[in-house]
């Protein structure tokens, strides 16, 4: 029988830098290169989430995975009332994929002022997309990401590609505020049916979930008709989504890899299209890589 170690929960920074330091000088003083890699989440763990654990543990030997539900990147229509909260479950999952500490803490022990005054924001990108639907939300994200970074000072930190932007939007401002965490992508973990996994799935009722598949199978139909160009591939994926009557597109765009803008009608490269879109009462965003000769 495996018995499973359970990681440390912990809520304050003081702690968990201390908790840091002492498992690192356990490592050095075993000859070990002390690597530490966090996982920032907001909870509501699901398979996408386990396998950011799993990519974190395969590359450090200390794996932080913070669950903090951030309200900064809620906008005031949001569910961050609702947004679920299940810190058991996600204790009992993290123990089975090895992480070492859950960073779990209080909204007054991350902005003890409120609402910080203080903020990273995104730029232009940020307001592109997920950030015109949803405003303010990059810079409450980067925000949070960029005081995580200073709290934990990971070697690495691992997020989904499921949240392109995200990925985009912390990977430039990583480098273009010099921090010194490198961003590891862990590709998008989906069901059988190829709906992405996300938290919000689980307000789906069954029409919404059947519904929502149209996103990926969309996505899928784009990828195969991109050797006819940009405005095949959306075509394509128009075709798919929007045949579903419960979907409600908010965008579809192709974007520049590098950059994040919309490309040309006539553009060739490698470029993601990103969609997002209302199924039933619930926001999905899912993406995918094209490749257009
Ligand atoms: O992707 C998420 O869950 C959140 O945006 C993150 C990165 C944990 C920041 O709150």
């Amino acid at each position: 029988m495996t018995v499973l170690t359970k990681p440390e929960v912990i809520t304050t920074i003081d702690e968990l830098q201390g908790r840091l330091c002492l498992a690192k000088q356990n490592i050095a003083a075993k000859g070990g290169d002390a690597h530490v890699v966090l996982v920032p989440t907001m909870g509501a763990l699901h398979d996408g989430h386990r396998a950011l654990v799993r990519r974190a543990v395969a590359l450090g030997q200390i794996v932080v995975v913070s669950i903090f539900v951030n309200p900064l990147q809620f906008g005031v229509n949001e569910d961050l009332d609702t947004y679920p909260r299940t810190l058991d479950a996600d204790v009992a999952a993290l123990a089975e994929e090895g992480a070492t500490f859950v960073f779990a803490p209080h909204t007054r022990q991350m902005y003890p002022d409120g609402a910080s005054t203080t903020r990273v924001t995104a730029g232009a990108v940020g307001s592109l997309y997920e950030g015109a639907a949803r405003p303010g939300h990059f810079d409450g994200m980067l925000t949070v990401v960029a005081k995580l970074f200073n709290i934990v000072e990971p070697d690495v930190a691992v997020f989904g590609q499921k949240d392109a932007q995200q990925v985009f939007l912390v990977e430039r401002m990583v480098a273009d505020l010099n921090l010194r965490t490198s961003i590891e992508v862990v590709p998008t973990v989906r069901e059988d049916t190829g709906l992405a996994l996300s938290s919000r799935n689980r307000n789906l009722d069954e029409p919404a979930r059947t519904a929502a598949r149209s996103l990926s199978v969309g996505l899928t139909a784009a990828a195969a008709a991109a050797h006819g160009g940009v405005p095949a591939a959306i075509v394509a994926a128009h075709a798919v989504i929007g045949a579903s009557p419960l979907v409600k597109l908010d965008y579809l765009v192709v974007v520049h890899p590098h950059t994040y803008l919309v490309v040309d009608d006539d553009y060739r490269g490698q470029a993601r299209m990103l969609v997002a879109a209302m199924v039933g009462s619930t926001r999905l965003i899912d993406n995918i890589s094209l490749d257009i000769p």
